[in-house]
């Protein structure tokens, strides 16, 4: 199943027909982003218990669903009418709890320094004595599992060292060195430079870190806010399935461009837009 759906993923009639294995996606964080204007903040929770409702019941049992999210919505312009440092992730965790699902991991993606381009702060004559507000350069990622266990009914236990281990990954396992790096719960990433196309991608190493971690070859991969489709395209490129849903039209139409030049692309170094965007990419 590679499907990307132009539709609401509030609908249920938006998802595919078969379950999935894992999803990888990054809400929107109701920052007053272009795509997310016509959302009122009571509408923006519900929009996520909706599709989270809607993300669990289409999930195998033992399945993982990984969220990006930044967590205080509160520091938006457009959140005026919000109780300051409200945490958006609780409210999720205490809907996710409700749907059968249980964390699993919770990490902090470690971004590049925020100062540099952002017209909240600044080092130059004019400011206040005490005015300096210390910026977020990270995000959560919360790893949840459907059901009681995060044990896969249908998969192998692994014993390392042997042929199993290659179920981990599409062509290796997941290396010692890389294991380490991974089970601790600080990842270093740069967010992605370049956002003229869509403003808000997380990197394609991102994603496929996780769907390394999470999901085996030919599991299906879905993302309920596909966007410009990285985490289809990541999908593809380590052997999974994908399945997707993006309302807006242009993101949709630049998704499936995308993941048609990573289908096309016979490696994975050539699937990146370019060799500068596949090092702005990588870990530091
Ligand atoms: C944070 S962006 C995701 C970006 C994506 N991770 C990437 O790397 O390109 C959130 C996306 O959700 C989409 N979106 C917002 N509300 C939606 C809805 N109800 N159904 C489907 N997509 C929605 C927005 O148009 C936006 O592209």
């Amino acid at each position: 199943m590679d499907s990307i759906v132009l539709g609401d993923s509030r609908e249920a009639d938006s998802y595919p027909k078969e379950p999935f294995h894992l999803t990888v996606t990054s809400p929107p964080y109701f920052v007053g982003k272009n795509y997310e204007e016509d959302y009122s903040y009571e509408e923006y929770i519900q929009l996520l218990k909706d599709v989270f409702t809607n993300v669990v019941n289409n999930t195998v049992e033992g399945g993982k669903i990984a969220i990006n999210i930044a967590d205080i919505a509160a520091f938006s312009k457009v959140s005026g009418e919000i109780e300051e440092g409200i945490e958006v992730s609780r409210i999720l965790a205490d809907h996710m709890k409700e749907q059968d699902c249980r964390l699993m991991s919770r990490i902090i993606w470690h971004k590049d320094d925020p100062w540099q381009n952002s017209q909240h702060v600044g080092y130059h004559d004019g400011i206040p004595a005490t005015y300096t507000r210390v910026l977020p350069n990270w995000e959560y990622i919360w790893v949840y599992y459907k059901g009681e266990s995060p044990k896969r009914p249908d998969l192998p236990i692994i014993n390392v060292g042997t042929e199993d281990e290659r179920v981990l990954s599409v062509t290796d396992s997941i290396s010692k060195e890389d294991w380490k790096k991974w089970v601790s719960a600080v990842w270093y990433m740069r967010s992605v430079a370049s956002n003229r196309d869509h403003s808000a991608k997380f990197p394609e190493e991102f994603a496929r870190r996780l769907i390394l971690l999470y999901s085996v070859e030919g599991d299906t991969v879905f993302d309920p806010f596909l966007g410009s489709g990285t985490t289809a395209v990541a999908s593809h490129n380590v052997g999974r399935k994908f399945a997707g849903i993006e309302r807006d039209p242009d993101y949709h139409k630049l998704s499936t461009t995308n993941i048609s030049q990573a289908v096309n692309a016979n490696t994975i170094e050539q699937s990146y837009v370019s060799p500068q965007r596949w090092k702005q990419n990588k870990m530091f």
